[in-house]
């Protein structure tokens, strides 16, 4: 109740005073550069025991030790600056400097993000690390957003993403039939729950549970941490291994907020940042176990479905979405690395 409070203070105000007053504060108080400390504000809209967080903490302890306290980290969890969505914006105006934001609502500004975002894309979790973080893949992709005030600094694992609902456990498409799911906030997760079966309704994360609570949704798809940690569980407990997306997250920052760093201290931050993102990918298998332990002892039920006939299902989206010559190489690129 508290966090969404706090995100409709947020979004009342568009890009409000509490934001403004967030970006890059110097420890004096002062606009960034005046002070000892320039304290970078990342939004983070899930909570403080998920991998990302643990990570983009322990960044913000190594970047302050290595650049002699002149940089630190400090990350909102729980939505406190506003939806994914929102914190974007944020960032292109420079009100605060860092977000993790999930692959698909980059389409919105250059739609060849979509091919990280298809079902089936990627084998496994190493493999998707290696080609998103890999300059020679991304490089052109990540900096094609720059002049619109964006910075893709790295690629997280976010976890698999599964369908849960409120009423039964889903085996086949036709299961999902007349189920209101909610889906991320991008053209192509509305055309893949529509071809999963489902109708799928977009909406920021922190609106989900009282959706699905009030009866507006049926369910959602995420991974577990979601399905646990935010108390999803609770209220829609099937759990179905559709295993259909594994998007990454992506650590995006307002250009200029990296130009006021010097060269050495940018050269500091990527090899920290790329600590991070390893040190990421090992806290996953014991995220994904104990947040399934815990909605099993809220009363979560899990089963497997019937992939092939999902798989089948979503092959369509592929061939649809991958419209551009750049989308179609990236595709090949990708799919490549895999084998
Ligand atoms: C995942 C993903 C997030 C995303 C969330 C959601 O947890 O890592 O970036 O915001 O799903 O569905 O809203």
């Amino acid at each position: 109740m508290m966090r969404n409070k706090v995100v409709s203070i947020v979004a009342m105000a568009g890009v409000s005073a509490l934001a403004l007053s967030l970006a890059a504060c110097s420890s004096d108080g002062s606009a960034d550069g005046g002070g000892d400390t320039t304290v970078f504000k990342v939004a983070f809209n899930q909570t403080e025991s998920h991998p990302q967080f643990k990570v983009l903490e322990a960044l913000g302890d190594r970047l302050s030790e290595r650049t002699d306290g002149r940089y630190d980290i400090e990350v909102f969890p729980n939505e406190t600056l506003g939806s994914q969505k929102d914190t974007i914006e944020l960032v292109q105006a420079g009100s605060i400097d860092f977000s993790m934001v999930s692959g698909s609502l980059l389409e919105n500004f250059n739609p060849d993000f979509v091919v990280f975002n298809l079902p089936y894309v990627f084998d496994s979790q190493d493999h998707q690390r290696a080609v998103v973080n890999d300059p020679a893949v991304t490089g052109d992709l990540f900096a094609s957003i720059e002049d619109k005030g964006i910075s893709v600094q790295a690629g997280f694992h976010g976890g698999i993403r599964n369908v849960y609902n409120s009423e039964k456990p889903i085996n086949t498409p036709a299961d999902l039939a007349g189920m209101k799911i909610r889906v991320i906030e991008s053209d192509t997760n509305l055309r893949m729950m529509e071809l999963m079966g489902g109708s799928g309704t977009p909406m920021g994360q922190g609106e989900v549970y009282t959706a699905i609570q009030s009866g507006v949704l049926t369910g959602a798809e995420n991974n577990e941490s979601i399905f646990s940690n935010l108390k999803h569980a609770e209220i829609a407990p099937y759990y179905s291994y559709t295993r259909h997306l594994m998007f990454p997250d992506y650590l995006i920052v307002n250009p200029k907020t990296m130009d006021k760093m010097s060269a050495e201290d940018q050269k500091v931050f990527a090899e920290e940042l790329a600590v991070a993102i390893e040190d990421e990918a090992g806290l996953w298998a014991e995220e994904v176990s104990s947040s399934k332990a815990a909605a099993e002892a809220a009363g979560a039920k899990f089963n497997e479905v019937d992939a092939d006939a999902f798989r089948t299902a979503l092959a369509p989206l592929i061939e649809e979405k991958l419209a551009t010559q750049t989308s179609k190489d990236l595709y090949d690129n990708v799919r490549a690395a895999a084998e």
